[in-house]
């Protein structure tokens, strides 16, 4: 399959994405389309069948297949601190200065979102952080209302999430002191402890979805950190704009949004943030759009 572009009917294509969005809710008519053709024929070929036609056929009366399809189109490749140098500089500057503030506003309430967050291990890694960073400064972590929400629009992947138990590659940027004393390691996986998975709620959420500018289990936006790294590559340029607008919406002012290492703030967004990082990719909310 490598290399060759398979040939997938634009117009049984259309069908089979509005198709999609009617049964699933999801509209991939706006993602990459080059994408998504390859994923749809390695399902044709996975599930041996020869055309877009005959699949819309299968799919009548199978809803499990949506789902199957769905988990196809999404890539979920991740792991615990991903590029490790955005993570340090979360570390180091971006949730000191996150807590500092809300100390000077006497706000005890921290709210942290990673937008399409696969099995986990990102919102899992910021928790990590913010439990090392209350262990070293003698803070009672208990005196902060943290909110940490994962969404995804795999409900297979946030399962695992819940879960929280991961195979060897999916810990090998997690430092030694970390998997001592977060993971238990057990017939060759590692065990998220209870105290971080704790700290964590996951919930279907589509990030493309104009329906909602928030998500449903966060009571309204005024998110200090979101984190949307891997997500917008796969969308085309006029997605990527309405996700961007929501994220901004969602954050507080002077709050702080991660992109992936290949996604870059599209320009028209460039006078409501301010730079914070450009190699890490965080960018901090100046004020909201009227
Ligand atoms: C490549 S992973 C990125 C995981 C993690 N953020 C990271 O950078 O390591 C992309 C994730 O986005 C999810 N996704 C794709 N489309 C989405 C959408 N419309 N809304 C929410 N999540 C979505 C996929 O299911 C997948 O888990």
């Amino acid at each position: 399959m490598e290399g060759k572009i398979p040939e997938v009917d634009d117009k049984a294509l259309r069908m089979l994405l509005t198709k999609i969005k009617q049964k699933y809710g999801c509209d991939f008519s706006r993602y990459r389309q080059g994408t998504i053709k390859r994923r749809i024929y390695k399902r044709l070929l996975v599930s041996g069948i020869g055309d877009c036609q005959t699949y819309l056929q299968l799919l009548e009366g199978d809803l499990e297949e949506y789902k199957r399809l769905v988990q196809d189109l999404t890539i979920k490749v991740s792991c615990f601190f991903r590029d490790p140098y955005v993570f340090e500089c979360m570390a180091r500057v971006v949730i000191p200065t996150i807590i500092a503030t809300k100390g000077e506003q006497n706000d005890h309430t921290i709210r942290i979102w990673s937008a399409g967050c696969a099995y986990g291990e990102e919102i899992y890694s910021v928790a990590i952080l913010l439990k090392d960073y209350f262990g070293k400064k003698h803070k009672d972590i208990k005196a902060y209302d943290l909110f940490l929400l994962g969404t995804d629009i795999d409900e297979k992947a946030l399962s695992k999430a819940r879960r929280a138990i991961y195979e060897e590659e999916a810990v090998l940027e997690v430092k030694k002191r970390f998997l001592d004393q977060y993971f238990i390691y057990k017939n060759g996986l590692y065990h998220l402890k209870e105290e971080i998975k704790n700290m964590v709620t996951f919930c279907w959420h589509d990030i493309t979805s104009s329906k909602q500018i928030a998500p449903p289990s966060g009571v309204v936006c005024n998110y200090d950190l979101i984190l949307c790294r891997n997500l917008l590559i796969y969308f085309d340029i006029s997605l990527q704009k309405q996700v961007i607008l929501k994220l901004y919406q969602s954050l507080n002012s002077g709050g702080y949004l991660v992109l992936g290492e290949a996604e870059t703030l599209l320009k028209e967004f460039e006078p409501f943030f301010e730079i914070f990082s450009s190699e890490a990719k965080i960018y901090r909310k100046k004020e909201n759009i009227e």
